[in-house]
């Protein structure tokens, strides 16, 4: 990517100390593709590291019943950086890998920005008519830890006729404010031509919540009037993001509007088999996290079909956030020099190459 952020090493004189969560499903296929990129660049780049690979996942819960086993939490904030493969077990019910692991890493680790590049690299399909790379780069900046995701709510009557359910979004000015002042600090940073930060929000119809991050966001803007501001209904934007994904540089958003959009932009950018995310703790000491942005694809599990670029684009989203942003744009060139000649298609299963060897095209492209 075209703008690092400021680098969170805690110490340069020491190696970057990597924790590793392979997940689940094809998780440990695609994750061992982007460690095969990032022994490859660190060689070339000077650049020592240490793993400590955690087997936390649908397996372990199934066999100990933990999801984030003791001492986890303070384990991860020994770390540099976590690369995460992907969470989700078809024996485990639905939400207590996403809760347990996935959402409390972020909400614990207060990982509180989740941000997500919607890039079209060459070669790769977009389902937007007559569009290429030129038209689709822009990033989404999503709230990681608020909204409706805060698990607030209950029952009344459950399982009777009268059963009442409440699922409450919860919004703070310190929760909106930190994530609107990253988005403006990141738009000034990333320095495209239009310079344009885009708040995405439903404040005709969320008018108490909505309304705290439009005020909020009016506030900070003053403090960036060298950024442009706008605003676009979500519904809105899911329009123009299709029409005129062109129009966007950076969109900020709340937590559950931005789950749902860059699912949108995922597609826009050729699917889950390309996009990545980096869960974010900007703080001083902040521990940060780096993902596909696909799930663990059973069906694929051990077939080697299925697609590691997004885990390698995660990796090269992981170097730039720890200071070494020149290993990160060089693991972006070589994906997209992939991408651009050697690949028929992201999806699994049609790449014209396996997963193994699609790492493997990968790091011969970090020598061009
Ligand atoms: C994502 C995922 C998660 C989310 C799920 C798995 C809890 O969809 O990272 O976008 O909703 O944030
Ligand atoms: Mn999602």
């Amino acid at each position: 990517m075209s703008a690092p952020a400021p680098a969170r090493r805690r110490s340069p004189n020491v190696p970057l100390s990597i924790a590793v969560i392979p997940g689940d499903g094809t998780g440990p296929e695609v994750t061992a593709e982007a460690l095969k990129v990032l022994a490859a660049v660190a060689g070339s780049e000077g650049i020592r590291y240490e793993l400590e690979t955690l087997d936390w996942g649908g397996e372990r819960y199934l066999r100990t019943g933990e999801t984030i086993p003791p001492g986890g939490l303070d384990l991860l904030r020994t770390k540099d950086a976590i690369l995460l493969g992907a969470i989700g077990h078809p024996q485990v019910a639905p939400g207590i890998l996403e809760k347990g692991l996935l959402l409390d890493l972020r909400f614990q680790l207060d990982q509180y920005i989740n941000l997500r590049p919607v890039k079209l690299l060459p070669g790769v399909e977009t389902p937007l008519a007559g569009r290429g790379p030129a038209d689709i780069d822009f990033v989404v900046v999503r709230e990681n830890t608020e909204d409706l995701y805060c698990g607030v709510g209950g029952y009344l009557k459950k399982g009777t006729p009268d059963e009442v359910a409440v699922q409450q979004a919860v919004y703070t000015r310190k929760g909106c404010e930190r994530c609107i002042r990253w988005a403006f600090d990141y738009t000034r940073r990333r320095n495209s031509l239009k310079k344009t930060l885009t708040l995405v929000a439903k404040t005709n119809v969320l008018t108490f919540g909505h309304d705290l991050w439009w005020r909020t966001f009016q506030d900070v803007a003053k403090e960036y009037p060298d950024v442009k501001t706008d605003y676009n209904h979500v519904d809105a934007c899911c329009m123009w993001m299709v029409k005129n994904p062109d129009a966007y540089d950076v969109i900020v958003t709340t937590n559950m509007f931005g789950d749902i959009i860059t699912d949108l932009g995922g597609i826009l950018q050729g699917g889950m088999g390309v996009a990545a995310g980096a869960n974010l703790n900007p703080d001083p000491g902040g521990v940060s996290m780096f993902e596909p942005m696909g799930g663990s694809a059973p069906k694929y599990t051990g077939t080697d079909q299925i697609n590691p670029i997004a885990a390698i684009n995660a990796m090269a989203m992981l170097l730039e956030h720890t200071g070494h942003p020149q290993a990160g744009a060089r693991i972006d060139r070589a994906v997209a020099r992939v991408t651009g000649t050697k690949m028929s298609s992201q999806a699994a299963g049609r790449m014209g190459h396996g997963t193994r060897a699609i790492g493997d095209l990968v790091v011969a492209a970090l020598a061009d």
